[in-house]
């Protein structure tokens, strides 16, 4: 047997994932060399405390200059998980014109620079592997760019955020409040740094603008996607979502359109119970990728937490490693910006609830305006209250503008007291 190629590891970050991954790197370096030839290697570890306790890592090989570990000679590959954008960005492109290979778990900074970095790997001929940034610890990346790479994708659809998908399924099953559920979600790893990035959608929206870019060939950056998160989801409409057989999920869709044209969203959706990713729960994340050969493939894991995402990230580090004794790294296609579609372009089914006056002629003039407007109903149910009714919809599939105009026109109507939440559904 030949003897085995040394790769030394320069980590930049050690927090959730950066402790998992040198944790794993100690215990599957000996299977990991079996399997491949490549013997794995932790020499440098950035932070910015040292005084911080890191359990199971060398605490020798802890720095805080990080710009150091990237240009050492000594460090033949880089991978990051220290996350942010600025700063970081710097760091991985002078790896990537070092002949450096880079694993990311960053999203943020692929959603803001991904095409750059693409470009600066490309040139390097060294792999930028990212197969935690966008599902954690499920092998979403690798089936799009391997398995699927000879596939016509129309649609990629899941449940992208681990911290989110917690807080509603505790929402849901347990009656939890939102505050309490984050406050775990925070204590379990889930969260980002800053938890905000995760409740309104940002961290989804970073997510969704990899796999369109992936998916689709044409780069989409994190500010193209429309983004809703779920810090004004309430146990209310929980419960008018249950009563109806639905639960709500936050979605990340990626599509192409005829046209050519990519819609990119993310938003709190109600799901029918009977879908399969209203099963999915807990810290679960789960994607469909849609295509005309493959019809669909869903794939399901753990969307967050340090070892499941550092266990996508020794994969992509034993692929670049491999890549980088071959002299030859994996593409990611870039075939230039992509035409974004507006969301008031974007056909949805949608869910609305209003408050109105209990009177003869009341759901007459808002069955007009939904007419009007070339939107049409699918179920109402009114609920009385005290002196009032609530009247809860479900449309068919409509433009977003034409519903938009139709809530403006029964906002107007004297008998309406107020428009209530509005949630697309998807896949009734
Ligand atoms: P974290 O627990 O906050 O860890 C960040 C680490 O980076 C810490 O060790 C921190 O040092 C270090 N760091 C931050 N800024 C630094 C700087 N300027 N110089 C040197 N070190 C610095 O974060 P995490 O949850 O592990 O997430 C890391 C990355 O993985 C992020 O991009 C995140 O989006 C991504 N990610 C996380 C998950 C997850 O479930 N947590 C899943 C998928 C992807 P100190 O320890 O000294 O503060
Ligand atoms: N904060 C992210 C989440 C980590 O909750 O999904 C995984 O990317």
């Amino acid at each position: 047997m030949s003897e085995a190629r040394e790769i030394r590891l320069g980590v930049l970050g050690c927090g959730t994932v950066g402790t998992s991954f040198c944790q794993l790197i100690a215990d599957q370096a000996e299977v990991i060399e079996a399997r491949t030839g490549i013997r794995l290697r932790v020499v440098s570890v950035s932070v910015r405390d040292l005084a911080k306790p890191r359990a199971g890592v060398d605490a020798s090989l802890l720095t805080t200059d990080s710009a150091a570990l990237v240009s050492d000679p000594g460090v033949d590959l880089v991978v990051e998980t220290m996350g942010g954008v600025e700063g970081t960005r710097e760091l991985v492109l002078a790896a990537l014109r070092a002949g450096k290979p880079v694993v990311t778990a960053n999203k943020a900074l692929l959603a803001a620079h991904g095409p750059e970095l693409y470009a600066a790997a490309d040139e390097a001929n060294v792999d930028i592997g990212f197969e935690a940034a966008v599902a954690a610890g499920i092998p979403l990346i690798g089936p799009l760019r391997e398995s699927l790479v000879g596939e016509d994708i129309s649609r990629v659809m899941g449940i992208l955020n681990g911290t989110t998908n917690y807080i509603l399924s505790q929402m849901t099953e347990k009656g939890a409040d939102y505050a309490d559920a984050l406050a775990d979600a925070q204590a379990l790893g889930y969260a980002e740094a800053d938890p905000t990035a995760d409740v309104e959608g940002h961290d989804a929206a970073a997510k969704a603008s990899i796999l369109a870019t992936l998916a689709f060939g044409r780069s989409v950056l994190g500010d193209d996607v429309h983004t809703e998160g779920i810090s004004k989801i309430t146990a209310e409409d929980i419960d008018d979502a249950d009563r109806r057989g639905f639960v709500i999920k936050l979605l990340g869709v990626v599509e192409r359109f005829d046209d050519g044209s990519i819609g990119a969203r993310v938003f709190p959706a109600m799901v029918p119970k009977l879908h399969p990713l209203a099963a999915v729960r807990d810290s679960f994340n789960a994607v469909f990728v849609e295509g005309v050969g493959i019809d669909q493939v869903m794939l399901y894991g753990r969307g967050a937490g340090g070892h499941p995402t550092a266990a996508m990230v020794v994969g992509d580090t034993v692929n670049a490693a491999m890549n980088l004794v071959a002299k030859t790294h994996r593409r990611v296609v870039n075939l230039g910006p992509a035409v974004v579609r507006p969301v008031e372009d974007i056909e949805s089914a949608f869910f609305v609830s209003l408050e109105v006056a209990d009177e003869p002629g009341v759901l007459a003039a808002i069955a007009n305006e939904f007419g009007e407007h070339m939107v049409s109903i699918s179920s109402m149910e009114q609920e009385d209250l005290e002196s009032t009714a609530r009247l809860l919809f479900i449309t068919h599939h409509a433009v977003e503008s034409n519903f938009r105009a139709t809530l403006t026109g029964i906002e107007a109507l004297p008998a309406v007291k107020s428009v209530g939440r509005v949630l697309r559904v998807i896949g009734s």
